[in-house]
């Protein structure tokens, strides 16, 4: 007898196969792609749900009950009924990152000062606008910006992005890191701290919240490292001691993308944030996009092209790298699942999308169960930096979404 196949490692109960078919959020997901066509993304409300039960919970455990908020990172996925549904939990605040996200923040039903602002580069024109939403919690990256905030009015709070010159981003890699070793846009150094506290001095704002966001993907293995940056992060802190009341430590909590890598450990997480600031008196921000949307999203694909060209099976499916661009923009690859599962010897594949471009893959030599034209095929993970950042290259930018609950 053939042994049982091990369940592949992406299944879950609402994420798996039944009777060969898979299903998604309790939706067959064929029948989602008859009724829908592709490409369309789906997103299943009670994983958002449980994402953000899963981030308190593991908070609460560890003794943080009262001290800290979860501030959901927009840039993340901004579809409408998305953001409605997380407002509805009441659970989640907002990080946006420019104008128009607090516009559609304030849209989807969440207040002023339920928004926090982190952005670099903001024209006069973003200022004005910002000045004229009251509550709204401004966090500077720049001497620029405490400058240009400052004079369109003193005697109001602000928080400052700070940079610590260390960052982390999944498995090392260089493309999601925020800060490090080269200098990077983001925050103020250490060395023109004191001139950033002088100068909000200057014009009356007082400086209530430190913000750091250091690399973005960052899963087990990284989590001392994340330690390390809390700790370089402090210095700024205690500069301040007086004043600061919310420390926010940005979002950048991974979710898997292939086998190799294991869920992020929670509680060891969580254990960090209140070994460090359980005991101070400062609330506790976090600003995940990632954790709290990624895996509650597949894009659902057809396949066009099937065909094996010297040493490759290439499948190519109706949608491109400009819909879902982790892979080519971050080098985060996709996992491909099958619609079905089709009876016959595995493939090894390399999935294609359909723009001239040579980046636009989205997985390679992936090992899946036999796959043929006109099939559905389903980019799991597909949540998170999709819709948000798409773009109408080649003309192909059509995408429908919807929310499953
Ligand atoms: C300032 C800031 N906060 C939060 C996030 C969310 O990051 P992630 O989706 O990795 O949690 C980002 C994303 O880059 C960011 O720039």
């Amino acid at each position: 007898m053939s042994p049982i196949p091990a369940p592949p490692w992406w299944q879950r109960d609402d994420l798996c196969y039944q009777n060969g078919q898979l299903y998604f959020a309790g939706h067959e997901v064929n029948q989602l792609a008859k009724l829908h066509s592709t490409p369309t993304f789906f997103y299943n409300a009670q994983r958002l749900n449980d994402n953000i039960a899963r981030l308190h919970t593991a908070l609460q455990h560890a003794g943080m009950t009262g001290k800290y908020r979860v501030l959901y990172a927009m840039k993340a996925n901004r579809y409408a009924p998305l953001l409605t549904h997380l407002k509805s939990t009441g659970l989640v605040g907002i990080d946006a990152c420019s104008p128009n996200e607090v516009d559609h923040a304030i849209s989807c039903g969440f207040g002023p000062d339920e928004i926090s602002f982190t952005n670099t580069s903001l024209s006069r024109s973003d200022y004005d606008r910002l000045n004229r939403i009251e509550g709204l919690s401004m966090q500077c990256d720049s001497l620029t910006c405490i400058r240009k905030w400052g004079e369109l009015g003193g005697g109001r709070n602000i928080g400052i992005r700070i940079n610590p010159a260390i960052g982390l981003g999944r498995a090392d890699n260089d493309k999601l890191q925020y800060a490090g070793a080269d200098t990077t846009k983001f925050g103020i150094y250490r060395e023109q701290f004191a001139e950033a506290i002088a100068l909000a001095k200057q014009y009356d704002l007082s400086i209530t919240k430190i913000h750091f966001h250091t690399g973005c993907g960052y899963l087990t293995p990284q989590l001392d490292h994340w330690e390390d940056i809390i700790q370089t992060c402090m210095w700024f802190v205690d500069q301040l001691a007086d004043t600061v009341e919310v420390v926010n430590v940005g979002g950048g909590l991974g979710v898997p993308h292939t086998e190799h890598d294991m869920p992020l450990d929670l509680d060891l997480w969580a254990a960090i944030v209140a070994r460090n600031f359980k005991d101070k008196k400062v609330i506790v921000e976090i600003e995940p996009g990632d954790y709290i949307v990624k895996d509650s999203g597949i894009l659902l694909l057809t396949v066009n092209t099937v065909e094996w060209k010297r040493d490759k099976t290439f499948v190519g499916v109706n949608g491109g790298f400009n819909i879902a661009l982790e892979p080519a923009v971050y080098g985060l690859p996709f996992q491909p699942v099958p619609a079905m599962i089709r009876k016959g010897e595995p493939m090894k594949v390399t999935i294609a999308g359909h723009i001239n471009e040579a980046l636009d893959i989205f997985s390679r030599d992936t090992i899946l169960t036999p796959i043929e034209e006109d099939d559905v095929l389903v980019l799991i993970n597909a949540g998170a930096y999709s819709t948000s950042m798409a773009s109408n290259h080649c003309m192909r930018g059509e995408f429908k979404e919807f929310l499953l609950y």
